[in-house]
């Protein structure tokens, strides 16, 4: 995890350089142009307004407009950020969860394992499509730390009522991608076109995460989080805080 990592955090403090614009002549060449720009940058990140030619055979490349790329490069800036904090919570309440109660150990360490597998997948993400991680980056290192440690001091249930607050807004922020994904594909299908393969390979990595963070939840539950006291302003607190969170990642 550490090595791509301490890339993107020196990557946070100063822009991300992006691919230089082709030098060519384009209104002289426009078609070498775009074969050009579909092999130099990730191809979702295309500026091309037409969709792709492929090799001969296949379906045309849906080319995404430049919301869809805005909200592609939203989504996986909030989502590398998101299983930063994952990890950090983790890490923070694993000691106090587990000396109290040895036999959560397994359980807690399969959750923080899976955390780190979805932090190593978007680290690799975000920094093959070139995409600005957060500038917010070292204050959500802090409060997720702060909100593990603290809910671990609260105790076990408090801690799992943490995790369900934290997946719930998760679950929820990557079932909302893996939507949006899903009605570009139906998009290009009535164009008679088809996603390129690097957005097809995202759609089914979404999904496991999100599945994931959803057996978390599980966890969670079975794991007495709705016996933590006080339950509701608990939750309500870290649901509130984990959706502001994502609002600021997509932008900042
Ligand atoms: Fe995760
Ligand atoms: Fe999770």
């Amino acid at each position: 995890m550490m090595k791509p990592l301490l890339v993107l955090r020196r990557c946070s403090s100063l822009p991300c350089p992006r691919p230089a614009a082709p030098l060519l002549l384009d209104f002289l060449a426009p078609s070498a142009l775009r074969h050009r720009q579909y092999h130099t940058t990730p191809s979702y990140q295309s500026t091309s307004p037409a969709a792709q030619p492929t090799s001969e055979g296949s379906k045309p490349k849906y080319v995404l407009n430049k919301q869809q790329r805005e909200f592609l490069d939203s989504a996986l800036r909030v989502n590398q950020a998101g299983e930063l904090a994952a990890t950090l919570i983790y890490t923070a309440q694993t000691p106090q969860v587990v000396r109290s109660h040895p036999h959560l150990r397994p359980l807690m360490k399969h959750m923080y394992d899976q955390e780190k597998g979805h932090l190593t997948t978007f680290n690799h993400m975000i920094a093959k499509h070139r995409v600005r991680p957060t500038a917010m980056y070292p204050v959500w290192e802090v409060a997720a730390t702060f909100l593990g440690w603290s809910t671990g001091v609260m105790g076990r249930e408090a801690a799992m009522a943490c995790t369900e607050a934290v997946e719930t807004e998760i679950g929820s922020h990557y079932n909302d991608q893996v939507r949006e994904i899903l009605s570009w594909e139906a998009d290009a299908k009535s164009r008679g076109e088809e996603l390129d393969d690097e957005l097809k390979e995202m759609l089914p990595t979404f999904r496991r995460i999100r599945d994931e963070e959803l057996e978390h939840l599980d966890h969670a539950v079975e794991n007495d989080s709705k016996e933590a006291q006080p339950y509701d302003p608990l939750v309500n607190v870290i649901r509130l805080g984990c959706r502001a969170a994502i609002k600021i990642s997509e932008r900042v």
